[in-house]
């Protein structure tokens, strides 16, 4: 039996307008911004079913059911998924395909039409930057330092107001389904086109063949988002494309640096250094790694300096070496990213860094050095119990091994015979496993299940905020409040996915569709159809992290004191901890 695509289903559920479809079932009033009516689905005598135009969805405050208008008619109709799409297909005159053969087909015809209408807003937004009204799109790449054959190369371009893209598109006369399909454009609930990219510098995204996949567009000023992507759809799937490398892989690929931006690759590109690919912002993906092999023979990885392109450079390392590429990291100092540098030092000093870029272990070692003072006698004691830990497990022949042990000797002034020695008692004790001690995490009081209301509001409240405000609103919340923190499954298993979509830089409208659970389709929709009172959001944001960081404080307090209470704890654990209770009591006070 044919499976039905997600474009289908998602076409299907754009052509059934929800209060239209309710409306054939449900006598409904318009009241502000919503509609309402008495609940099919039990009995009422004043009205409690509410249905949204603009976010399509439907809740019932009477007895909280709620989704949208699949999960509609499936109720009302008593239909299952299936039966259900069939039904709304017919009631909308879209004919369903009847094979897989005939679905793969329109397919493969809407695709190659996205590809068409990609390659020609790339080419529209590219013209449209020397236009004398681009003037502050040309200040920009001035001030970049982007020369005419780069913006040539990299096909970057210019997206101004007016939803002038869309009303270009249609006088190349492609469909507003195919227009839509693209990403480059959406529709409101009243029909009207927007263009996704609105005075931004543009950089299309070309696939290994050179087709134009995808788009990001930069700010011109400081304001956020700094990026806008497009998401994914038909034709692009982020994790499996690199940027740059239909460019890179003109030259020779014996050696390939991998950079986090796209600014980063291209700077390095005008500058001569033509072997760079960017990851689009996110960590290094498998898929992303296995292309990289296909071309390259070495990748050296080259994240920007900072904690997050750290985190990312350690992440992408254990994935290229488990895919067993031969990886180096390029160790920057004084910018904070490729671009920066290659500017500021010139193309010269930049390919040193190449040459001297380091291997995982010494990545490693360097990492770990951070966290010790090699002056105190414990921490070159644990600094050398961990080298011979990352020797043992990331060393594979002998001969390497020497070579490390050489160099490391060298540069930290340890002497030789310490690191055998040291790797050699590691051997002895796994061989002794009746010996080794084994140390169990403590587990954590396990959490209470049940729920107080104000608890219950402030996570929904958290939700509605993602839901509705601004960028900056939405980066603070997840950025200090953690999933971790939040008591309700269904509120976890919500702001889990948020979050992601929120780092995937994808639109959180279509929330509802990401979730099958009835529960937590239920609880979404009451969310999403409630309007909380918030007043001054950004202190009600604040209020909500300082509360749970003192939450946080006075959990990991408790969990002190039990620590405390237990026998065999060492002098220096003791010590340690209530080193940091008398921390937290501290924070506590000034909290209050
Ligand atoms: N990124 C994104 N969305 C953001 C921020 C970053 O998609 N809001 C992605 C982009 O692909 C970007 C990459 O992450 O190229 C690296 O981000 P960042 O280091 O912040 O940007 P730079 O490359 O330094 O960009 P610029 O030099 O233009 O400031
Ligand atoms: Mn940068």
């Amino acid at each position: 039996m044919i499976r039905y695509s997600d474009e289908l289903i998602e076409d299907i559920k754009s052509s059934n307008d929800i209060v239209d479809t309710i409306g054939q079932y449900v006598s409904l009033k318009r009241k502000g911004r919503n509609f309402f009516g008495l609940c099919p689905f039990h009995k009422e005598k004043s009205p409690s079913f509410s249905v949204s135009p603009d976010k399509q969805i439907f809740h019932c405050f009477g007895c909280g059911v709620g989704g949208n208008v699949i999960h509609f008619i499936s109720k009302i109709e008593n239909l299952d998924f299936r039966n259900t799409i069939e039904f709304l297909a017919e009631r909308s005159g879209i004919e369903l395909p009847k094979t897989e053969n005939e679905q793969f087909n329109q397919r493969q015809i809407l695709k190659d039409k996205v590809y068409k209408v990609n390659e020609e807003a790339a080419k529209f937004y590219h013209e449209n930057l020397y236009k004398p009204t681009s003037k502050s799109a040309q200040e920009y790449v001035k001030q970049r330092k982007l020369n005419n054959a780069t913006l040539k190369s990299f096909l970057i371009g210019y997206a101004g107001t007016n939803n002038e893209l869309y009303k270009h598109l249609k006088t190349k006369g492609f469909a507003d389904e195919e227009i839509l399909a693209s990403s480059l454009v959406n529709k409101n609930s009243r029909n009207q086109f927007f263009d996704r990219f609105t005075n931004r510098l543009i950089i299309p995204i070309l696939d290994v063949r050179g087709k134009v996949i995808a788009f990001g567009g930069r700010v011109l000023d400081k304001s956020l988002p700094k990026y806008i992507n497009s998401p994914e759809n038909i034709v692009y799937s982020k994790g499996r494309n690199l940027f740059g490398l239909n460019v890179a892989k003109k030259g020779d690929l014996k050696k390939v640096v991998i950079v986090e931006g796209y600014m980063d690759a291209i700077s390095l590109y005008q500058r001569g250094i033509t072997n760079v690919v960017a990851s689009l912002g996110t960590a290094l993906t498998e898929a992303q790694g296995r292309l990289l092999r296909k071309y390259a023979e070495q990748i050296i990885i080259s994240y920007d300096s900072d904690g997050a392109g750290q985190a990312a450079t350690l992440r992408g390392l254990e994935i290229l070496k488990s895919l067993g590429c031969d990886v180096r990291i390029l160790q920057m100092e004084g910018a904070k990213d490729p671009d920066e540098y290659v500017i500021k030092y010139g193309t010269g000093r930049f390919n040193l860094l190449i040459d001297n870029a380091i291997s995982l272990v010494e990545f490693k070692i360097k990492v770990l050095k951070k966290k010790y003072d090699l002056e105190n006698t414990n921490d070159r004691i644990k600094f050398l119990q961990e080298i011979a830990n990352i020797l043992e497990s990331d060393v594979d022949s002998q001969i390497e091994l020497e070579i490390y042990i050489d160099k490391i000797s060298n540069e930290y002034g340890i002497s030789k015979e310490a690191i055998y020695a040291e790797i050699n008692k590691n051997k002895y004790v796994a061989s002794n496993k009746e010996q080794e001690k084994v140390i169990r995490p403590k587990t954590l009081e396990k959490k209470k299940d049940t729920l107080d209301e104000t608890t219950l509001k402030k996570e929904n409240v958290i939700i509605y905020l993602l839901l509705n405000y601004t960028e900056e609103a939405k980066e603070k919340i997840k950025t200090y409040i953690d999933i971790a923190d939040l008591k309700y499954e269904t509120n976890k298993i919500i702001i889990e996915k948020i979050y992601d979509l929120l780092n995937k830089n994808e639109s959180l409208n279509n929330i509802i569709d990401y979730f099958d659970d009835e529960e937590v389709i239920n609880h979404l929709s009451m969310i999403l159809a409630d309007d909380y009172e918030i007043g001054d959001v950004n202190k009600c944001i604040d209020d909500m992290i300082n509360s749970y960081n003192k939450e946080r404080l006075v959990s990991r307090k408790s969990e002190i004191v039990r620590l405390m209470s237990e026998e065999n704890l060492t002098k220096d654990e003791a010590a340690s901890l209530g080193k940091e209770l008398t921390e937290i009591i501290n924070k506590l006070a000034n909290l209050k």
